[in-house]
């Protein structure tokens, strides 16, 4: 297992931050620190970090639509997209890994990429510290009901981390498409990163 050092200071700053949000979102970000930690368990992952991580991950959910985009802007995020102007919400995991990286010291590469793309997917494919976090946010049992499929996913991610993500995403981007919603372009380059690295592999 590969250890990330990370200084107290940075847990306690965090620790701090994340019991001042909005009590409903602050137990969904413990839930997934929780099941991040199993996961690292399981996958030789460093539990400490990466539970940090996932604990951190929607350090910013409670912004408005407007803040997110005014903050794209002024830590020199890449530019928007149409989509993303619309949809702000979505932008909270980028600006999140942001905040925490300048105001806390959150600043491991994986762990700020994990935290970057856990709403769409990485569209590289990510790593298995973004697999994790990505899977243990959607893993929330507080979600069953918007993804029904999470058992199964859950059960997968146990053993395949790619392939439960590749589950999540095949799902989850059919949702949209039944609705006849537009879909981020990055779930749908995650999708097929993942499929072609399964294909090569
Ligand atoms: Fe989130
Ligand atoms: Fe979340």
């Amino acid at each position: 297992m590969t250890t990330i050092e990370i200084p107290g200071r940075v847990y306690d700053r965090i620790h701090r931050r994340m019991r001042r949000l909005p009590p409903a979102l602050c137990e969904h970000c413990q839930r997934v620190e929780q099941i991040a930690r199993g996961l690292c368990e399981k996958h030789g992952q460093d539990a400490d970090a990466v539970g940090l991580a996932a604990l951190a991950h929607d350090a910013t959910k409670h912004f408005s639509g407007a803040e997110n985009l005014l903050r794209m802007e002024d830590y020199d995020l890449p530019p928007v997209t149409d989509y993303e102007r619309r949809n702000p919400a979505i932008l909270h995991g980028m600006v999140g890994a942001e905040l925490l990286k300048r105001e806390d010291g959150l600043s491991h590469p994986q762990l700020y990429d994990a935290i970057y793309w856990h709403t769409t997917g990485n569209p590289t494919g990510g790593d298995t510290i973004g697999h994790i976090i990505f899977l243990a946010d959607k893993l929330d049992p507080v979600k069953r009901k918007r993804y029904p499929w999470q058992p199964e996913m859950g059960e997968l991610a146990e053993t395949d981390l790619p392939g439960a993500v590749v589950m999540f995403l095949t799902r989850n981007i059919a949702r949209f498409l039944d609705k006849e919603k537009p879909v981020h372009p990055a779930a749908i380059e995650a999708r097929n990163a993942l499929l072609l690295a399964a294909e090569s592999g």
